[in-house]
């Protein structure tokens, strides 16, 4: 049993067999990742507010029916939260299983590849094999929008999380991106101006920096690949690797 807090502020619940105290209107997911407990997520980011679309943070709450998202459920006094059972980890990559039928598989040759947050939850839920056959050649080579001089946008690589809609209106508090239609129609759009360069995108960088996909990339990584964040250095006590040399 979760332990009472006595703060008002806080409320005391229990994940994973993890008791914590976390201020009131945190979410599941942020106490979990309080406790070191990564839940596999791909339309919440730190910086973002919770969202709610891509149902792979769900979890399990002792007492309650169905497998709400962590992202936006709030951690509630004495509740019982888990985070990895068999069933959620089939959920999950049913779920993940989904978006990648829908997605090209040419990740060797993307140039997101190594830097691709698809590639890594696809990895983290044990998704191995792929059943469906969604992903529709003849649909793909959807048209490439690279009117900007900083980056480019290939809908064929975008899974409509909608994370670029939100860093646009969020973080620069610009309206330059919305989505069009419904379901399998969904996209990414620019509104009713044709592309980029048009819209009311002021280049910021924003949505290429929220995007989890190689959907919209920066054009220096795909001209000259991902930058290498590598250092060399001779400190042990230092990754700055300035060359200095100790005597
Ligand atoms: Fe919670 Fe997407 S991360 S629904």
């Amino acid at each position: 049993t979760p332990a009472i807090t006595n703060n008002i502020n806080e409320v005391s619940l229990q994940i994973d067999g993890h008791t914590i105290h976390v201020p009131k209107g945190t979410s599941i997911m942020r106490a979990a990742s309080m406790l070191g407990l990564a839940i596999p997520k791909l339309c919440a980011t730190d910086s973002l507010e919770p969202f709610g679309s891509c149902r792979l943070c769900l979890v399990q709450i002792e007492g309650r029916r169905g497998y709400p998202a962590s992202c936006t459920t709030l951690a509630e006094e004495g509740m019982v939260v888990i985070t990895e059972n068999k069933r959620l980890a089939d959920l999950r990559r049913n779920v993940m299983e989904l978006y990648i039928s829908e997605h090209p598989l040419d990740c060797l040759t993307c140039s997101a590849n190594g830097d691709c947050e698809l590639q890594d939850t696809a990895g983290q839920v044990g998704l191995r094999q792929v059943r469906f056959e969604g992903y529709d050649k003849k649909q793909a080579n959807k048209t490439v929008d690279n009117s900007n001089p900083y980056f480019t946008f290939n809908p064929d690589l975008c899974i409509v999380c909608n994370r670029c809609v939100r860093s646009c209106e969020e973080t620069q508090g610009t309206f330059a991106l919305t989505v069009d239609g419904r379901g399998l129609e969904s996209q990414i759009s620019t509104g009713l101006n044709t592309n980029f360069k048009d819209s009311d995108c002021v280049s910021c960088g924003a949505c290429v920096t929220a995007c989890p996909t190689g959907a919209l990339m920066d054009n220096s990584v795909i001209e000259m690949g991902q930058p290498n964040h590598a250092v060399i250095t001779t400190c042990a006590y230092c990754g700055v690797g300035c060359g200095l040399k100790a005597e």
